[in-house]
């Protein structure tokens, strides 16, 4: 009978038991890219890209949560449209977070994921836990984008730079520009303009 041979680990008899509680070590390191990959982008390249990606993706993440916050906790007469709007904007945050870090993962690198890695990251300012009032809800998140607006408009002209096209393309259109669309949305419900009656004097008498 030929010998058993027990050198490779994987050869583990076959069992239909799961295997659970499973641990080993990290097969890449944070802040690290694949070496070879056949993008015709330099290593350096990728590894400031990625970096970069990754502040943008932490920044992202907590705009995503913060509107997540503004839809659960929203209060007063325009609860209902932007509880709705507040969603929207949500959802529409839930795919950029992916895209940009799908497009750090095809560079090589690797994607901050977990909430504790988000907080220690990202830049925008940490909201209370309780409830605040319509305006500072929606200031709130403009401040949020205006980071992450600021942000794309360096990181973009910079991935041009160093050749990274795709990086460029995708900050610009992918991110930048549903963030314009935001901010407008957002910002338009700031506008202090009568609700029912009109200020104007002349217009009043003439009513
Ligand atoms: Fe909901």
């Amino acid at each position: 009978m030929p010998k058993k041979d027990n050198s490779n680990p994987r050869q583990a008899p076959i069992s239909a038991q799961p295997r659970i509680h499973q641990r080993a070590k990290e097969i890449q390191a944070y802040g690290t890219v694949s070496h070879a990959l056949p993008l015709e982008l330099e290593e350096p390249v990728r590894l400031e890209m990625t970096e970069q990606l990754n502040q943008l993706l932490a920044d992202t993440m907590t705009l995503r949560d913060l509107y997540k916050k503004s839809h659960w906790q929203v209060a007063g007469p325009t609860f209902y449209q932007l509880h709705l709007l507040f969603d929207k904007h949500f959802n529409e945050q839930v795919e950029i977070v992916d895209e940009i870090a799908e497009r750090i993962q095809l560079l090589g690198g690797i994607s901050l994921a977990m909430a504790p890695d988000i907080a220690e990251t990202t830049r925008i300012e940490r909201p209370p836990r309780g409830r605040e009032e319509v305006p500072v809800q929606i200031s709130r998140l403009l401040d949020a984008h205006q980071i992450i607006i600021g942000h794309c408009r360096q990181l973009s002209s910079r991935a041009s730079e160093l050749g990274d096209e795709g990086t460029n393309d995708l900050v610009v259109s992918d991110v930048l520009r549903p963030n314009e669309l935001q901010v407008w949305f957002l910002s338009e419900h700031l506008v202090d303009v009568p609700l029912v009656q009109a200020e104007d004097p002349g217009m009043r008498r003439a009513g």
